[in-house]
């Protein structure tokens, strides 16, 4: 069994991104610049929001932080959405999800900018990735496939059970997987809440990407042996031995299955990092208005 670190690989792609904007200023371009809209105070969201700004610094892009309380209205959020969308010196933002329930996330999305959406979450850049053309692609999804080609883990022809359905990742990552070219050119299940031969369908899988936020749900039974393992699973749980109080567990049940596969994500350490880096990948490509001019 080998640990697909995306700690690591995430660490590597920094680097190589950091190297780039270094050129790119060297030449005489703008630093790119992230935005990021955090309503509330959801401990997930705080910490993920401070996880994309700390990468912004390694990656040498400018950020910006733009908090509101949980009880910003609609109108409001979307009046700062539309002024991000004005900023010439915004490359690309993004508004953190969840938010809260009287606000609806699909007109947030809807309202951006679809050249500045580097969460690729707009339907025009969902509408694009499903046909394949260039476009921002969400980071979980896209993480997933760096991770994948980093290792040269082996897609075609493969049977590929992924576990959920969202829009953030389980759709976007049956899509991406079943795409012509590397990686993809898998044979692509989905399978989530009502599914009636899940486990089956799991066995039979040469990867599993499991992402349903529901902790330990995949175990040793599910596996087929020599499979490779992705966990998207960050489940907050309570820990009295930590000081936070909680620690983040996968969808996997990691011990039991770990010895069985081929290669498997730790959780944390593994799909997490590689989602923060894909947003700088695609902030780069904003900087660059390398999709849209
Ligand atoms: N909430 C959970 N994942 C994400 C993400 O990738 N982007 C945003 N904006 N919110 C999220």
């Amino acid at each position: 069994m080998e640990l697909l670190d995306g700690k690591a690989t995430a660490a590597a792609i920094k680097q190589e991104i950091a190297a780039e904007v270094e050129q790119i200023l060297a030449a005489g371009g703008k630093r790119p610049h992230l935005a990021a809209i955090l309503v509330g105070h959801d401990g997930g969201s705080e910490t993920y929001v401070a996880s994309k700004v700390k990468a912004c610094a390694e990656c040498g892009f400018k950020s910006s932080l733009i908090r509101f309380e949980a009880d910003v209205t609609e109108e409001e959020l979307l009046q700062k959405v539309e002024e991000l969308n004005q900023d010439a010196d915004v490359d690309g933002f993004i508004v953190q999800l969840p938010l809260p329930k009287h606000i609806s996330e699909q007109k947030v999305i809807e309202a951006i900018d679809y050249r500045k959406d580097v969460d690729g979450f707009h339907p025009i850049n969902v509408g694009r990735m499903n046909i394949g053309l260039p476009c921002y692609i969400s980071a979980t999804p896209n993480g997933i496939l760096e991770l994948l080609k980093h290792y040269n883990i082996q897609t075609s022809g493969k049977k590929c059970v992924v576990l959920g359905r969202s829009n953030i990742v389980g759709k976007p990552m049956a899509n991406l997987m079943m795409q012509k070219r590397y990686p993809g050119d898998a044979t692509v299940t989905v399978c989530h809440s009502r599914s009636t031969n899940l486990k089956e369908e799991c066995r039979q899988a040469d990867i599993i990407i499991a992402a349903l936020g529901q902790p330990n749900f995949v175990t040793a039974d599910m596996v087929k042996p020599g499979a490779v393992i992705v966990d998207v699973g960050t489940t907050r749980v309570p820990d009295a031995t930590r000081k936070s109080g909680f620690r983040l567990n996968g969808d996997v049940k990691f011990d039991e299955v770990a010895p069985l596969c081929s290669y498997i994500t730790p959780v944390p350490g593994g799909v997490g990092p590689m989602t923060i880096c894909s947003l700088m990948k695609n902030t780069l490509s904003a900087g660059k208005k390398e999709f849209y001019k």
